[in-house]
């Protein structure tokens, strides 16, 4: 049994409260800290946690608490992480680690000082999905990945400190794009360095000081390409949708607007239907099991199979400063409009790796360009030549 102390009664807190107690898992939450006293009560009493409080410190340093779970504004990430290094807990946090590289790099630094178990809550690299489509790039499957490109936009966050640039430290690049960047990441491999980015980023429609709409390229060192495509001001719910391209193969997911579940309502009853559903009347697309389906549960076996077998999760803080680094050079190019070296202060993936050959040998002359069957029957090959560079085809059967 892992026990828990949760930092944080909001939206997600109650999503990761739901994933960890809500299917007879020995896991508890043994305390709640949230900002406002009625709101930890509500929370305790909801989830039967016995220990609520309005005091950071007093939630973390307890001793029945194993682990300290972070789901506040991302401003307050790195206080409470702090504490957890003072007092010596174990600690997993929610997304975003920092604000920025920089806030991210102290809190990787204080973990790895303090030797405390740390794990990066990116609940997108844990869905079935995911999990499924990622085993399939591992096995060679779409051979080498050329393109990964990942898109999360929905009409706008729910609560106020998203929208003040100061509390969040930055609009849908970060909010959305740190979810966008893993996933791609993971796709191309985690030990492949991200390069440079391009990115353009707008305020479209809300009036606010960041971005609400953002689109980003991010350049690997093995020639690989990453794509994210992120807004605050999409309408129609909440499309998640990813996509990987190799030379051998593709895969197309669609995690959240078109999942096989159709639903027609007059409205009559009309109650939730997803998170970000814009309406609960007409033609609607549920998504059957949200905390499955958005990662959250594969997310905590992990982290705690990890914790209790003493090994580190496949997220860890060195994970989340990495999609940090890559959205402070989104943000760096969406102002120079220019492409923007990442800036590493610490890599720990592969040096110097070089592109792939994008030469396939057809014989001792000859390259091959494509294969193909042809609607009339006839089988033909595409070729160039390696001296003379000359491309001819072949009808071959
Ligand atoms: N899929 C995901 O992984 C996901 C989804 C949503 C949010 N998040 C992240 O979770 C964190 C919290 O987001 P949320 O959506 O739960 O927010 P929220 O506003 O719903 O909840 C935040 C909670 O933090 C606490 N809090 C303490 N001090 C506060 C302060 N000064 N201002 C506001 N709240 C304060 C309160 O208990 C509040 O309920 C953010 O870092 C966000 O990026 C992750």
């Amino acid at each position: 049994m892992t026990r828990i102390a949760m930092l944080g009664s909001g939206f997600i807190g109650r999503f990761y409260a739901d994933s960890l107690q809500g299917y007879r898992s020995k896991d508890k939450i043994v305390t709640i800290y949230s900002r406002r006293n009625e709101s930890a009560e509500k929370f305790a009493k909801d989830y039967q946690v016995p220990f609520a409080t309005t005091n950071m410190e007093e939630a973390i340093n307890r001793p029945e608490v194993d682990v300290v779970c972070i789901a506040l504004p991302n401003n307050l990430h790195e206080e409470a992480v702090m504490l957890c290094c003072k007092h010596k807990k174990a600690v997993i946090t929610t997304k975003p680690l920092g604000r920025n590289a920089e806030e991210a790099k102290r809190m990787l630094e204080a973990v790895e000082k303090a030797g405390i178990f740390n794990g990066y809550l990116e609940d997108l690299v844990y869905t079935p999905k995911f999990l499924k489509a990622h085993e399939s790039v591992k096995s060679g499957a779409l051979g080498r990945i050329l393109w990964a490109k990942s898109r999360e936009t929905h009409p706008g966050p729910h609560s106020d400190w998203f929208w003040d640039l100061e509390q969040a430290g930055g609009g849908c690049i970060l909010d959305l794009g740190c979810h966008c960047v893993e996933i791609t990441r993971s796709y191309i491999g985690k030990d492949i360095r991200p390069i440079e980015v391009m990115c353009w980023a707008d305020t479209q429609v809300k009036p606010i000081d960041a971005e609400d709409h953002a689109i980003a390229l991010i350049k690997y060192e093995n020639g690989a390409i990453a794509q994210f495509e992120v807004s605050w001001t999409f309408r129609g719910g909440l499309d998640l949708r990813d996509e990987v391209m190799g030379t051998e193969g593709t895969i197309w997911i669609n995690s959240f607007l078109r999942t096989g579940f159709e639903m027609f309502t007059t409205g009559k009853g009309a109650d939730y239907v997803a998170e970000k559903a814009e309406s609960n009347t007409g033609w609607l697309f549920p998504v059957g099991d949200e905390l499955n389906e958005l990662g959250y549960n594969h997310m905590f076996a992990d982290m705690f199979d990890s914790m209790e077998k003493g090994i580190q999760p496949k997220e860890t803080f060195y994970d989340g400063y990495i999609v940090n680094a890559v959205l402070d050079a989104a943000y760096r190019s969406s102002k120079s409009r220019q492409w923007e070296p990442v800036k590493l202060d610490i890599w720990r993936g592969r040096t110097g790796v070089t592109k792939d050959s994008h030469l396939i040998e057809y014989d001792s002359e000859h390259y091959l360009v494509k294969e193909e069957i042809t609607h009339y029957g006839a089988k033909k090959v595409i070729l160039k030549n390696k001296e003379t560079g000359k491309i001819t085809e072949r009808v071959i059967a």
